[in-house]
């Protein structure tokens, strides 16, 4: 490991509301208070991050985490370890498809993810989540990414006005990873404006998303459902959104406070293999 300094580096925007490519960082070295200030800024300007290429360890993995914030506590050891890891550390969780002895080694290990905010269910949920590929499908499993900010800015005034100040529920049932599947009751639960100021960048974006939100309080539900199902849909428009088809070595951060994601589907039958931290929380949501 080499200590940088003064690194230069580029964002090359990926799409026109969401997402950028840092290229010319090695995230194996560490990084000088000047260079981490401006991926910091990156970070709040494009909302989602791209390094590629990265031969990182677990230890480094959790270094970079903290360039955006204090690392979010994930409560969950590994039970097992796939064949060529003989070690989680704490804070890391894998997400992943792989089983042994019959049991799923990570979280979240099957299949398509409609769009949601992590943690949204939490009081002070997550600001960010960083997803480290180490093994990938030879197809499918893309995650993608929709800019709540482009969405806010574009939404019908009529709608806006109607759910200006308005808050909503989210429930956390991962039971299942579509909307409506599974289990109905949730297993945590937290109220959040619909529509969040970002506490650093002052901008407002859409925070409700189709896994997780099951009402506008204060509304009738068939009302709170229209209204809803016509937020996810203009949120989730192709021109609002990035989408990753991963590489091994790559790492993505994104900030949970102004942008949703989603996954595809992927063959259930090859390995996915990601290691995940998260930053945590500061502020509730406004
Ligand atoms: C997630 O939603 O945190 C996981 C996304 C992915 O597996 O691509």
């Amino acid at each position: 490991m080499t200590v940088a300094t003064q690194t230069s580096f580029d964002v090359v925007p990926l799409t026109k509301h969401i997402g950028a490519e840092i290229r010319g960082l090695n995230l194996g070295d560490t990084l000088d208070a000047a260079t981490i200030d401006r991926i910091h800024q990156a970070w709040l300007d494009h909302s989602v991050l791209l390094f590629r290429g990265q031969k990182i360890e677990q230890e480094d993995l959790l270094r970079v985490t903290e360039y955006f914030g204090p690392i979010g506590p994930l409560g969950r050891p590994a039970k097992f370890f796939p064949k060529g890891y003989s070690r989680l550390l704490p804070n890391i969780m894998m997400i992943s498809n792989i089983r042994e002895n019959g049991e799923t080694i990570g979280a979240l290990p099957d299949g398509e993810m409609n769009f949601h905010h992590d943690m949204i269910h939490h009081e002070v949920p997550h600001n960010g989540t960083l997803l480290y590929s180490l093994e990938i499908p030879s197809y499918g499993g893309d995650t993608l990414f929709a800019s709540g900010y482009a969405a806010y800015d574009t939404l019908d005034p009529a709608l806006k006005a109607k759910l200006e100040g308005r808050r909503a529920l989210h429930h956390y049932n991962y039971g299942s990873t579509q909307r409506g599947v599974g289990g109905v009751g949730a297993t945590a639960q937290a109220e959040h404006p619909v529509f969040r100021t970002h506490e650093d960048t002052g901008r407002k974006a859409i925070y409700i998303n189709r896994l997780m939100t099951k009402l506008v309080i204060g509304l009738p539900q068939e009302e709170s459902d229209a209204l809803l199902e016509a937020l996810f849909d203009h949120s989730e428009k192709p021109e609002f959104v990035y989408r990753h088809v991963w590489k091994v070595g790559d790492l993505l951060i994104w900030d949970n406070r102004c942008s949703t994601h989603a996954r595809d589907d992927f063959p259930s039958d090859q390995r996915r293999l990601m290691l995940r931290t998260t930053v945590q929380g500061t502020v509730r949501p406004a």
